[in-house]
């Protein structure tokens, strides 16, 4: 795993950005796997900014997002919605080339990911418990798309998108980490000290205990981190 160290969250954004433009421009047909939470937000403003400022046609263009919630009531806080508002809606990818894993279609996610080619570029961000999709520590590394519990923490941590707790979804379908694995090239993205638990135990372990362990047997891995997320590893292994 390569481990890149940028002092701002909007200088990652400007490099993660330019490789999914750059790709887009070698290859329009090109299959995306993206994440959401507050962590690519940046990285979705800055492929919008560029994608105007170039013409990017992101046409046929297809996406697999990570994951969605179950049994949600809130649709303003579903991964459809927050994908539209971060990022579809300002790009001409065409809506039907868009997925997501869902209660109906996720014993066949993993097939059509593998149909549409493959996904090119995995966007990744982390949770506090090491967690990458809604793979939860425990998971498999063998794992495909399911449905899974989340776990306490990171209810909690998602609590603060919701109006109250008790309206966090308790369970998910996610890509599993075979998935994830199977991608062509996986860039993770760590802002914050509450990540720097995550990351230290991703470079430090291989263990169902920290799902994200799992990407150091996968050979096209970046790992980007700000200082506050990477500030548990030694210093040897940061380089800027
Ligand atoms: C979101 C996802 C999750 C988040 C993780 C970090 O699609 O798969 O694994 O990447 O929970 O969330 P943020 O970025 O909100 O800290």
């Amino acid at each position: 795993m390569e481990l890149k160290v940028l002092k701002s969250s909007k200088d990652i954004a400007d490099l993660v950005s330019n490789e999914f433009i750059n790709l887009i421009k070698e290859k329009p047909n090109a299959v995306i796997g993206l994440a959401t939470g507050s962590t690519p937000i940046e990285t979705y403003e800055a492929i919008i900014n560029k994608a105007k400022k170039e013409m990017i046609d992101f046409s046929s263009i297809q996406s697999f997002n990570l994951d969605e919630y179950l049994n949600n009531q809130d649709f303003s806080q579903s991964y459809r919605y927050f994908m539209d508002s971060h990022l579809f809606d300002y790009i001409n990818i065409k809506k039907e080339n868009t997925h997501f894993p869902s209660e109906e279609n996720y014993k066949n996610y993993d097939d059509e990911i593998k149909k549409a080619g493959g996904i090119d570029i995995q966007l990744l961000g982390i949770g506090a418990n090491g967690h990458i999709g809604f793979n939860e520590p425990g998971t498999s590394f063998d794992s495909k798309t399911h449905i899974t519990q989340l776990k306490e923490k990171t209810i909690h941590d998602n609590a603060r998108f919701f109006k109250d707790i008790s309206l966090v979804p308790t369970s998910a379908v996610s890509m599993g980490i075979n998935t994830i694995l199977n991608s062509k090239r996986i860039i993770l993205i760590a802002l914050g000290k509450n990540k720097a638990q995550a990351i230290y135990d991703t470079f430090n372990k291989y263990d169902v205990s920290c799902p994200a362990s799992s990407l150091s047997k996968h050979n096209n891995v970046t790992i980007y981190c700000d200082e506050e997320a990477a500030s548990l590893l030694k210093k040897e292994l940061v380089h800027e």
